[in-house]
């Protein structure tokens, strides 16, 4: 099955708010910024400029894992600096596509050279979820002729 739609469809529901941090900040500090903001990356920039993202994952695997101390331990340290940005006009079957070959759940949106969102597996599963249950809502409208 093919999954209609753009990341700027998603954009539209969950808003383009963006957290993030800078390279300089703790990783202890972004942890507690991702505890307050219930959210699972941090996208990392300096100046406007998007540098990394810092993710659950960075965290367990290059921090906890490896003995460091989080409240020593600089982002710049640790991020994720290979990004797979899209646009807002992207499909998003092809977000799926990128998240799976990847192994990666956030992917930030950049519009020419403005950082305009950042979507998650979260929120592709949710669209794709609604759209499949619009479509079958549809079809038994027009099969029950209501
Ligand atoms: N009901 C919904 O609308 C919805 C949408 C997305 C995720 N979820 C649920 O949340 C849980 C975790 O989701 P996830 O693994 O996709 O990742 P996540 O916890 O990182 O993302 C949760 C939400 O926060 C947003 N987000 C993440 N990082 C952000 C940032 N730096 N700036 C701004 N927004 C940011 C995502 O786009 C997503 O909408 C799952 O259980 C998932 O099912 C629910």
């Amino acid at each position: 099955m093919r999954f209609m739609g753009q990341v700027k469809n998603i954009l539209k529901t969950k808003g383009s708010g963006i957290y993030s941090i800078s390279p300089y900040m703790f990783v202890y500090d972004a942890l507690d910024l991702m505890l307050q903001k219930n959210v699972g990356a941090l996208l990392v920039t300096e100046n406007d400029k998007l540098l990394g993202v810092f993710t659950e994952r960075d965290y367990v695997r290059k921090v906890r894992l490896q003995g460091k101390d989080s409240s020593k331990t600089l982002i710049m340290e640790i991020m994720t600096t290979e990004l797979f940005p899209v646009s807002s006009e992207t499909a998003i079957e092809t977000c799926m596509q990128t998240m799976t070959n990847h192994y990666i759940r956030h992917l930030p949106v950049i519009d020419g050279n403005e950082l305009v969102g950042i979507i998650s597996l979260g929120d592709v599963v949710k669209f794709i979820i609604d759209e499949q249950k619009f479509i079958i809502e549809n079809l038994e409208h027009y099969i029950t002729g209501t």
